[in-house]
């Protein structure tokens, strides 16, 4: 079962155990990761997913599609080159150990 590191707006760390498949939102709501919301179920139209994902694996997680593209241009919070939805990242033990930052809010 692979895991995943949520590093929070101020620093502090959350580390959940998933099972494979599982997306990095439904990590988040599952285990109450605050500033993750997944408002609409993971089906990529609402952009409350949004991390910046370690630079370290940004380059072991496919690429984004244009959906997913377009919609982090209407995320809340701060869009950098490391920007993804999590809804769209589906954890397997090959990203055993995912770091994901939350962004703040604005
Ligand atoms: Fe809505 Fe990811 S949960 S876009």
């Amino acid at each position: 079962m692979p895991s995943i590191v949520f590093v929070l707006p101020g620093g502090a760390e959350r580390r959940v155990t998933v099972a494979a498949g599982t997306s990095v939102m439904h990590a988040a709501v599952d285990h109450d990761v605050p500033g993750i919301v997944g408002e609409c179920g993971g089906c990529a139209s609402c952009a409350t997913c949004h991390v910046w994902v370690d630079p370290a694996w940004i380059d072991r997680l496919p690429p984004a599609d244009e959906v997913e593209d377009d919609l982090l241009g209407f995320a809340e919070t701060e869009r950098r080159p490391t920007s993804r939805l999590g809804c769209q990242i589906a954890l397997a033990d090959a990203l055993d150990g995912l770091r994901v930052e939350v962004p703040p809010l604005p």
